[in-house]
C-alpha cells in the first residue's frame, strides 16, 4: 500500500482548504485507488472546517504537530483528544520547520509521537538532514539521532507498529531540488535499519518529501524501499495531488 500525504503547512485559509479538500474528496471517491492512501493536513484552524468534507470518503484527515499532555496549560498546542475529536487519524510530528525554525527538540518531538501512538493517532514521523549535515558526511548519523529517542520510548508500547516514517531532507523541501535515487534509498535503508534493530517488526512504511512532483515522483516511488510522499507545495494544487496519486497507483 503506497501513501501520498499532503502537508498543507499555514499555505490556506479556512474557505480555500475547504475547497481543495472538496476537490481531493472528490477525485478520491469518484475514481478506484486500491492500492493507495490519501492523507491531507489542514492547518489547525481550517480542520473543523475540511473534516466533514472528508468524512465517509477515502480521504484522511491528518494534523501537522500534537503536544504529548492530554490537557493543560500549554498555549498555542493541541492534544490529541482534540485532534481525534476533530476526526484526525494522523498526525506530522517532527517536521523540519518544527524542529529549525521553532527549536523543538528532539527529546520534545519523540515524546509527542508517543502520546500520539498511544493515543491511536498515526504518528508521521519526520526525519532529514540539513545541506551542511550532508555535506559534512553526517546524514545516517542525524536521521539515527532524531529516530532513537522515540525509538527508545516505544519499545516499551504493544501497538508501536502504527506509525510512518517521512525521510524529509532539509535541503530538498521547497527548493525545487530533489534528493536522487541513490540518496533517497540510501537513507532509507538507513531508517528501516534503525527499524529493524529496534522493533521485532519492520513493516513500517517510510515516505520521501521535499519537491515531490508529478514529473518526478514516478522514479521516486520507483524505488523499492519508498511507501510513499509527504508532498507540500504539490499538495495544494489538486489536479498534482490527483496525478500523484495515480502515479503511486501505477506503480503498486
Ligand atoms: P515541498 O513538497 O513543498 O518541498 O514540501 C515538502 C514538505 O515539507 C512536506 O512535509
Amino acid at each position: 500500500m503506497a501513501i501520498v500525504a499532503g502537508n498543507w503547512k499555514m499555505a490556506l485559509g479556512v474557505g480555500e482548504s475547504v475547497e481543495l479538500a472538496r476537490k481531493i474528496a472528490s477525485f478520491a471517491s469518484d475514481a478506484n485507488y486500491p492500492h493507495t492512501e490519501i492523507w491531507i493536513a489542514p492547518s489547525p484552524p481550517c480542520l473543523g472546517a475540511v473534516s466533514p468534507i472528508v468524512q465517509n470518503t477515502p480521504v484522511k484527515l491528518g494534523a501537522q504537530n500534537a503536544h504529548w499532555e492530554l490537557k493543560g496549560a500549554f498555549t498555542g498546542e493541541s492534544s490529541v483528544p482534540q485532534l481525534k475529536e476533530l476526526g484526525c487519524s494522523f498526525v506530522i510530528v517532527g517536521h523540519s520547520e518544527r524542529r529549525h525554525i521553532f527549536g523543538e527538540t528532539k527529546g520534545d518531538i519523540a515524546k509527542r509521537a508517543h502520546r500520539a501512538l498511544i493515543e491511536g493517532l498515526t504518528p508521521v514521523f519526520c526525519v532529514g538532514e540539513t545541506e551542511k549535515e550532508r555535506e559534512d558526511g553526517k546524514t545516517a548519523l542525524i536521521i539515527a539521532e532524531q529516530l532513537s529517542p522515540f525509538l527508545e520510548l516505544i519499545k516499551e508500547t504493544s501497538s508501536y507498529a502504527n506509525f510512518v516514517v517521512a525521510y524529509e531532507p532539509v535541503w530538498a523541501i521547497g527548493t525545487g531540488k530533489v534528493a536522487n535515487v541513490e540518496q533517497i534509498e540510501e537513507a532509507h535503508g538507513v531508517i528501516l535499519d534503525l527499524l529493524g534493530e529496534a522493533l521485532d517488526k519492520t513493516s513500517i512504511p517510510v515516505l520521501y518529501g521535499g519537491s515531490v512532483k508529478p514529473d518526478n515522483f514516478s522514479e521516486i516511488i520507483s524505488i523499492p524501499n519508498v511507501s510513499g510522499a509527504l508532498v507540500g507545495g504539490a499538495s495544494l494544487d489538486s489536479e498534482k495531488f490527483r496525478k500523484l496519486v495515480e502515479i503511486a497507483e501505477e506503480r503498486a
